[in-house]
């Protein structure tokens, strides 16, 4: 009996391991956007984006930061740990209000 609980408790243990790391490891842009995001580009990517700029000027955006007369600075996000493939489904979530 004794044995098989302390098997239980490690088991669970083990499970919630797992699930704490792949929360770490997955990214979710719709939570990062409205949290980083959305007070200067709006809910629905309304403000200051163009869906038709190069994919390459969006991306050294989002990772160098930007500015517009009229708007606060754009933080530069790869001092925030966003990379590129980061970068890339911010870009994709951004777009999707456009289609
Ligand atoms: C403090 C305000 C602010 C915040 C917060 C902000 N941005 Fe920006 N963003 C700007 C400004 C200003 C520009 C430059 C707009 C322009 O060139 O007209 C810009 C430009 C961009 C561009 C390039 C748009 C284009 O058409 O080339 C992208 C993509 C972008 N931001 C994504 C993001 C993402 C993703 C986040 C959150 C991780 C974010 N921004 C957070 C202000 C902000």
């Amino acid at each position: 009996m004794r044995v098989v609980s302390i098997v239980t408790v490690i088991g669970i243990l083990v499970v919630l391991g797992l699930l704490a790391h792949s929360e770490k490891q997955s990214f979710d842009p719709k939570s990062y956007y409205k949290a980083n995001c959305e007070e200067c580009h709006g809910a629905s990517a309304e403000k200051r984006f163009n869906p038709d700029s190069p994919e390459s000027q969006m991306i050294d955006s989002i990772l160098n930061g930007a500015t517009a007369e009229g708007s606060r600075d754009m933080p530069a996000y790869s001092e925030r740990g966003i990379d590129e493939t980061k970068a890339k489904a911010l870009i994709s979530y951004m777009k999707s209000f456009r289609e």
